[in-house]
């Protein structure tokens, strides 16, 4: 079975495309390496075994991407990562986030459904619940009002599938995913911000690593336990895991809603303190880091309920926070030349 996958040199996309390579489906890669490296297909390849075909090819590109699609005439599905995901950006320059992941995935699902191509997985996000009124939070609990323009992009890849499971053969998966991070355990591949991380744990392994001079905790007077924010951070291996099992899924024909929806987080909730004592700990080092204001658009507290991806698509988090955290450190330190 062939899987196209949009944004696979990505940090996501990528260890999904190990773990569809391990698991038998013949790889295509797409992207327009906006925000990744050719060189991650050398990583796939040493781990694998496989070099996956490659198209770099921009979504917004509707002939270049139709191209991709002529010349593999047998595509089963695709899985789409390919967007941009900087929230603070999305802000700044909201075009620039409609372009790239409104018009890309219209581009993309009108070339799937010219072409007969009717499976797709999209990569969705918790963003869409904004601060829930309840925690944990289920797939039926409400979707707010977009925060940020990236998080609209998402609320919007979601009705599209919605609107265009009534009206065509499409049939869809949309997971949500919480907070990913870590890195494959052969620490070669794993997630490669450009410029200065926005996210935690990159921050946390790029200054433990020398390559930033302080942490800053964007608050600590937040209404939680420590008074840091609370998120349910899941290992992305685990996430690839759960894309392989979806795909399968609308292969085999058996999905029962349209699109099914499902959260991908481990069900826990971990304070930003809490993350950075787990990782002294497992790295058995010291992390030079300091108290700062409240960062603008964070929620106080979000993690997930995650029955439904439990019960019906059988899958669950494997790996441990000590895990997450051990394994991106290791990619740090591969990546940056840190000895010990
Ligand atoms: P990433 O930036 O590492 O991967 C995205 C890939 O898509 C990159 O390789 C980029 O070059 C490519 N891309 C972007 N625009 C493209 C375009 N127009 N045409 C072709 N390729 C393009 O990000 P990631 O963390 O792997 O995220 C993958 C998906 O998961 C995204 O849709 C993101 O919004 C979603 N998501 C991520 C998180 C997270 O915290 N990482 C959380 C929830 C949802
Ligand atoms: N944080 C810090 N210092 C930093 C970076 C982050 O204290 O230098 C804090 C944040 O304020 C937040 C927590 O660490 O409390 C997690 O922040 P991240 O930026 O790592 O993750 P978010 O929960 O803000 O957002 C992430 C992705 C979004 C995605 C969202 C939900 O960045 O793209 O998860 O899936 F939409």
């Amino acid at each position: 079975m062939k899987i196209l996958v949009t944004g696979g040199t990505g940090y996501i996309g990528s260890h999904t495309v190990v773990e569809l390579l391990n698991s038998g489906f013949k790889v295509i890669v797409l992207d327009n390496l906006s925000n990744s490296n050719i060189e991650v297909l050398n990583g796939i390849e040493s781990i694998t075994g496989v070099r996956p075909e490659f198209h770099q090819v921009d979504i917004t590109d509707k002939i270049s991407l139709k191209k991709v699609f002529e010349y593999n005439g047998d595509i089963s599905s695709v899985i789409h990562f390919a967007a941009l995901k900087a929230v603070g950006e999305s802000v700044i320059d909201p075009m620039l986030y409609y372009r790239n992941n409104i018009l890309g995935f219209i581009n993309l699902l009108d070339v799937m459904i010219g072409s007969n191509v009717l499976n797709i997985v999209f990569s969705s996000s918790c963003t869409v619940y904004g601060q829930a009124e309840e925690l944990p939070v289920t797939e039926l609990s409400p979707v707010k009002e977009a925060e940020s323009p990236y998080g609209y992009t998402k609320q919007c890849g979601e009705r599209f599938l919605n609107d265009l499971s009534a009206a065509t053969k499409l049939k869809s998966i949309a997971l949500r995913y919480f907070n990913p991070i870590g890195a494959h355990d052969s620490a070669l591949i794993g997630e490669l911000p450009i410029g200065v991380p926005n996210n935690l744990v990159p921050y946390i392994t790029q200054t433990a690593a020398g390559e930033r001079e302080i942490l800053t905790v964007n608050g600590n007077d937040y209404p939680t336990p420590d008074g840091t924010n609370i998120r349910d951070y899941i290992h992305v291996v685990d996430i690839a895991k759960a894309h392989v099992i979806a795909v399968q899924r609308l292969i085999d024909n058996a999905t029962v809603e349209n699109p099914e929806i499902f959260n991908l987080g481990t069900g826990r909730g971990n304070s930003v303190m809490e993350i950075i004592n787990v990782f002294e700990k497992v790295t058995e080092r010291k992390l030079n880091y300091k108290i700062g204001p409240r960062r603008a658009g964070d929620v106080i507290s979000i993690y997930s309920d995650t029955k439904k991806a439990n019960e019906i698509l059988g899958w669950r988090a494997e790996r441990d926070l000590e895990n997450m955290l051990l394994t991106a450190w290791n990619w740090q330190k591969r990546i940056s030349n840190v000895k010990n």
